[in-house]
């Protein structure tokens, strides 16, 4: 059973702007109205109206999800999630982590949405330790899988070798 999830899911070393799949989640803060980081990269492929939708959307609670559309992205749709800042892990930033990941794909459902890809939320400026912040994605991540058969395709979109390896190992593993 956990093996039939786990090829449903892809790790890649890549940009995740540049991936053509339905959904690409973002690593927002809670305004929505971007930032560093991944969030700057999606909303300078996006363009302006990206902005534009997301101040429409009154923000986003930590642990909580928002879609709007891709714009010029190759995605159709952009799912803009807000985790934790890491505070030493006493302040319940695993269970939020955990639920930026069910909501994405909650709104990923809700949407029909069948291909998703995500960054490693939580572990670049807010400072979520990325062995822990890794094995919460997939864990959470295997169990969405199996809530909703209609999500085919999940990719983690890494941004460096070293948690390309991390996410390998914790996978493997899982
Ligand atoms: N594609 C994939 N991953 C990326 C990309 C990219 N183009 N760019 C960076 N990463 P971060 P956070 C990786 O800081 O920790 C923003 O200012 C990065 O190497 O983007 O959730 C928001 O507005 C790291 O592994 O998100 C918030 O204020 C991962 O994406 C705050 O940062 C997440 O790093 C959110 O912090």
């Amino acid at each position: 059973m956990r093996n039939s999830m786990k090829g449903r899911i892809e790790l890649l070393k890549v940009d995740i702007t540049l991936l053509a799949v339905e959904a690409i989640v973002n690593a927002a803060n809670s305004s929505l109205l971007g930032g560093g980081g991944v969030d700057g990269a999606i909303h300078r492929k996006a363009g302006p109206e990206l902005l534009g939708e997301c101040r429409t959307l009154g923000g986003c609670d930590t642990g909580d999800a928002k879609i709007t559309k891709g714009y010029n992205l190759p995605a159709d749709y952009v799912i803009h999630t807000v985790g934790p800042v890491y505070r030493g892990g006493l302040y319940g930033e695993s269970r939020l982590l955990q639920s930026c990941y069910r909501r994405c794909f909650e709104v990923a459902n809700e949407n029909r949405i069948k291909s998703i890809a995500f960054p490693s939320i939580s572990t670049g400026a807010y400072g979520y330790p990325i062995s822990e912040a890794s094995s919460i994605a997939l864990s959470e991540t295997l169990s969405q899988l199996m809530r909703f058969p209609g999500i085919g395709r999940v990719i983690f979109a890494l941004f460096s070798d070293a948690d390309l390896d991390i996410y390998r190992k914790v996978l493997k593993g899982s």
